[in-house]
């Protein structure tokens, strides 16, 4: 893959030195709240850039200015040429427009160039800066599945249970509203 590069940030694959970035907000609880997964140490993100170096679904979100890795995009080939978006940013990075102008330039890269003909994400319904960010990217709320799934558990061991909402755009509607 070809860097893509938006007006303030550099998408690139991850590579294995990029460990210490990934760290800085893999290491943060509130960061990784509605992911499905606890929070890394030192060694598990060391693991993690070597896994993602090597590795299709995972792209690198960083600074244009600094080269900085601020968070890392998702995405996935599933069946039917669906591809399901994911998207996790260090906290000191959020809320500054860059999630949103990242994941609209790898959705257009996977529809003009990944065979994407239908793009997909699931969240949690508390998660509002998520699907905020969905219906910024002009994706529609497909469904809302009740008590679907749980990533974690609480003090007494019983699962948090997540509504998730479901998210799709497809190439056809892309393109009407980009083009
Ligand atoms: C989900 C997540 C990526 C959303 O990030 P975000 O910071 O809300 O999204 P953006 O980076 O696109 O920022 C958009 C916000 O920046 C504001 N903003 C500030 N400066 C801006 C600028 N120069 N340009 C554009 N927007 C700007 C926008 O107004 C918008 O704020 P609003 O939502 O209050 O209207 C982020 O919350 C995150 O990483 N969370 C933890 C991981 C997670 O939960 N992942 C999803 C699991 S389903």
């Amino acid at each position: 893959m070809e860097n893509i590069v938006s007006d303030r940030l550099i998408i690139r694959k991850f590579k294995e030195n990029d460990w210490h970035d990934l760290y800085e907000y893999l290491c943060d609880e509130q960061v990784v709240k509605f992911e499905p997964y606890d929070t890394y140490s030192e060694n598990q993100a060391k693991e993690e850039s070597i896994n993602r170096a090597n590795i299709e679904s995972f792209y690198a979100v960083c600074l244009k200015e600094s080269g900085k890795l601020i968070g890392n995009l998702y995405l996935s080939k599933e069946d039917f040429n669906t591809f399901e978006l994911g998207y996790v940013f260090n906290r000191k990075y959020q809320i500054k427009g860059y999630a949103t102008e990242s994941a609209k330039r790898l959705l257009d890269y996977a529809f003009s160039n990944l065979g994407a003909r239908r793009i997909i994400a699931m969240c949690s319904s508390k998660n509002t800066r998520s699907w905020k960010l969905l219906e910024r990217l002009q994706m529609r709320r497909e469904g809302m599945l009740l008590q679907n799934i749980y990533f974690k558990t609480d003090s007494n061991g019983q699962p948090i249970w997540f509504d998730t909402y479901e998210y799709a755009i497809l190439k056809s509607e892309w393109h009407k509203h980009y083009d």
